[in-house]
């Protein structure tokens, strides 16, 4: 029996893992935690806002699944890491936050990192048992989102309504408005460079609009291998709880002669500067990545709540990108002070805007 803590299980993916859990005789859930929902019940122990590591402490889990959104995760992750504890890791953005610091908790507590975003499950299952030298580079898919095709021009005067309108993902809204920034596969770049230790121009980005192809791996050999699948986050989800198991869900096998198409175009970087801009953080390192977020999080709010042009998201972080001097974060101190920082120039760019 494996001893399940789902932190973030009102979200779009913990309700997703609350389904997996219940399903499979395997696996108990032992805590559950929100930010502002209540969540009575729903586990042995619950804790609903303040310090989800105190919950983590007295549950004792086996697991962790981390599907907080935001900045707001990186205790969980830290927390898991350092004690060796296994992490299921959605929360992306503390990674791509604090990538050094959270690799450095990992090589002291030696827990295993799974990860539970499609691309990134995909890839670790393409590269399992292979040896780094073996890897040529990694392509990670994104479908394009809501404007796919659409220029600059078109996307004036889009409104939240339309950018929440995902074409083959059902998601949270944060992560919606990522996808149609094409700041979601910047995020999951970074990601995926701390993830498999690939410097950034062995990662590629394409788009492929039907979300079938999750990532794929090009070995030395000249052989490519890719990981596909309907587009449902429980198969993931369901990966990194029952791994190394890979036990069965409800998503049907794929059926290929129904009509699946599989096309790939390079994504549009002048419409979407969103993802060259992730690409320029990262490989600047240092707290760039964590200000990257940090600026991203605060225009995306800014814009869902109409304070903010959807044009004006990408402007928003290249300025507070601009204005920082990106100093790698020798701790935590450091880096909630650029993580602060951040926030606090976006937020001043944002209300001028
Ligand atoms: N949704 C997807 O399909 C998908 C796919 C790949 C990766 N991801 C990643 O998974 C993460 C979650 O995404 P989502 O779409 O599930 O987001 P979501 O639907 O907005 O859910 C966010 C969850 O985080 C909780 N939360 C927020 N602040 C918290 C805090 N301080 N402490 C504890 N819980 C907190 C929320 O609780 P309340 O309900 O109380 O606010 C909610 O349960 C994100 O990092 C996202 O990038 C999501």
């Amino acid at each position: 029996m494996k001893r399940v803590a789902l932190i973030g299980a009102t979200g779009s993916i913990g309700r997703q893992a609350l389904e997996i859990v219940a399903a499979h005789p395997g696996l108990q859930l032992v805590a559950a935690a929100s930010g502002s929902t209540p969540i009575d019940g729903l586990a042995p122990l619950t804790q609903t806002g303040g310090d989800p590591t105190e919950l983590l402490e007295r549950a004792e889990p086996d697991v962790v699944l981390n599907a907080v959104v935001g900045f707001a995760g990186l205790p969980v992750t830290l927390w898991a890491l350092e004690r060796g504890v296994d992490l299921a890791l959605a929360n992306k953005e503390s990674l791509v936050a604090a990538g050094e610091l959270a690799l450095a908790a990992q090589e002291r507590g030696g827990g295993r990192l799974l990860p539970v975003d499609s691309e990134h499950s995909a890839a670790f299952q393409c590269m399992e048992s292979r040896t780094d030298d073996q890897v040529d580079s990694l392509v990670l898919t994104a479908s394009g989102g809501p404007f796919r095709g659409r220029s600059r021009d078109d996307l004036e005067d889009v409104t939240p309504e339309e950018a929440l309108a995902h074409p083959t993902w059902s998601m949270g809204p944060k992560i919606t408005i990522d996808s149609a920034t094409l700041a979601n596969k910047g995020l999951e770049l970074i990601e995926a460079h701390f993830l498999f230790g690939l410097p950034y121009e062995r990662i590629e980005v394409v788009v492929h609009p039907t979300s079938i192809v999750h990532a794929l791996v090009r070995f030395r050999d000249g052989a490519t291998l890719a990981h596909l699948g309907y587009p449902d986050m429980r198969v993931p989800i369901s990966y990194a709880l029952t791994y190394p198991e890979r036990a069965a869900t409800p998503v049907p096998p794929l059926d290929l002669a129904s009509g699946v198409t599989l096309e790939f175009h390079a994504p549009d970087l002048a419409t979407f500067p969103m993802l060259p801009l992730a690409r320029t953080a990262g490989e600047r390192g240092g707290t760039y990545p964590c200000t990257y977020n940090a600026a991203n999080e605060v225009a995306v709010a800014a814009f869902l709540e109409g304070r903010l042009p959807f044009l004006g998201i990408a402007p928003a972080v290249e300025e507070t990108l601009a204005a920082v001097d990106g100093a790698p974060a020798r701790d935590l101190d450091d880096l909630t002070a650029a993580d602060e920082e951040a926030r606090r120039l976006t937020e001043k760019g944002a209300a001028v805007a």
